[in-house]
């Protein structure tokens, strides 16, 4: 006989009230919509929540809540019961649940699943099972804004986060909100995993503190629409002639795509440097948005619009170590500095 039966039968002898309904208190329950708030660790792990799902299930909300741990068979366990796959699923929110911890197989028996969000937890990734994301393949949409424990180094974040990702070919990925966490690398790396993003069209970085960004434009992202590095901490771009550099691939990307991208509330350092980056902004089909508003951080430059400033005016004054992936020019000037002092 089958659990859920024995169920309706056993409460039908104990209580005989509220066993037809099987929903849990906090919740409300709709044919296609379940929206459960405020829950805590035993509401999550409660039988009555267990019966407020449905394999008809669309969308299922739980959000507001206090959840240190997602438990195992978060909505329940297709591995004992083959029939038991909630294939109609398409949207799971859960932001804003002090979520730390994911357990392996939280998020399985949902192969249809296009959209979660986990904004607004406090998920510390390096504990995190590297197949977390395995189960959900058809992924559209993923919001991990400010999803993050921020005590520990973010370096060791985003290189755990690019393990748990790269264990799942996310290949139908079209949107991914990864602002808001602190983030500080951007590298060759993690230019790699996002590759393997092959239909991402937007891609979210905002107010995170990245002084740079390294993209391959050859394999990478050949979809984007929409890149948001608003309020980071750019004070200075590679050159332009380096084929990783951030502006080079942009104007790559452009060719296949129309791509927008918003850089306003960086700091950006307008020294000789930043000249390439004036000439770029004037001649790029990229659509920067906000593109006058886009002002020097500091020194005699200091808010006025990049776009404005003469370019002669972008001058080097002193020993520039700040850019400079090129070790040769680097180790020149920084003896120079060195001499002089
Ligand atoms: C992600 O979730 C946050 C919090 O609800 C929301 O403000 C933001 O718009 C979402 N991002 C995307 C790309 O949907
Ligand atoms: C490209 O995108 C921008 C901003 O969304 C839009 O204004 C413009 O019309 C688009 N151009 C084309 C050719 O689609
Ligand atoms: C932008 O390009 C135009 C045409 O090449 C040029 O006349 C203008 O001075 C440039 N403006 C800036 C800010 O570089």
């Amino acid at each position: 006989m089958k659990a859920s039966v024995i169920v309706v039968i056993l409460c039908l002898i104990v209580q005989q009230k509220n066993c037809v309904s099987n929903c849990h208190p906090k919740c409300v329950c709709n044919p296609k919509i379940l929206q459960c708030k405020g829950f805590n660790q035993d509401d999550i792990e409660s039988d009555e929540f267990a019966n407020s799902i449905t394999t008809d299930l669309e969308r299922i909300h739980i959000t507001d809540g206090d959840i240190p741990e997602l438990p195992r068979n978060l909505l329940g366990s297709c591995a004992d019961d083959s029939s038991y796959h909630l294939n109609a699923l398409k949207k799971l929110d859960l932001q804003n649940n002090g979520i730390k911890k994911i357990n392996g197989y939280a998020l399985h028996c949902m192969p249809n699943l296009e959209e979660l969000s986990l904004a607004n937890n406090q998920w510390v990734v390096s504990t995190v099972h590297t197949r977390t994301f395995t189960n959900i393949q058809n992924l559209k949409k993923l919001n991990l804004s400010t999803a993050f424990h921020d005590e520990i180094d973010s370096i060791v974040h985003i290189k755990h986060l690019r393990l748990v990702l790269l264990e799942n070919p996310f290949t139908k990925l079209e949107v991914l909100a990864l602002d808001n966490n602190k983030l500080s690398v951007y590298d060759a790396d993690t230019a790699n995993t996002m590759c393997t993003f092959t239909s991402l069209k937007r891609l979210n970085l905002a107010h995170n503190i990245l002084p740079r960004l390294k993209f391959y434009h050859k394999r990478c992202m050949p979809h984007l629409e929409y890149l948001d590095l608003s309020y980071n901490s750019i004070s200075t771009f590679e050159s332009y002639s380096n084929p990783n550099g951030l502006l080079f691939s942009l104007d790559q990307i452009q060719k296949a795509s129309n791509v927008s991208v918003k850089f306003f509330g960086n700091q950006f350092d307008c020294d000789c440097h930043l000249r390439e980056f004036q000439d770029w902004l004037n001649r790029t089909e990229v659509h920067v948005l906000q593109k006058d508003k886009l002002t020097c951080h500091d020194g005699v430059l200091f808010e006025k619009s990049i776009m404005s400033v003469p370019s002669t005016e972008f001058e080097c004054f002193s020993v520039d170590i700040s850019i400079s992936e090129d070790k040769s020019s680097y180790r020149s000037s920084y003896n120079t500095a060195v001499g002089v002092l």
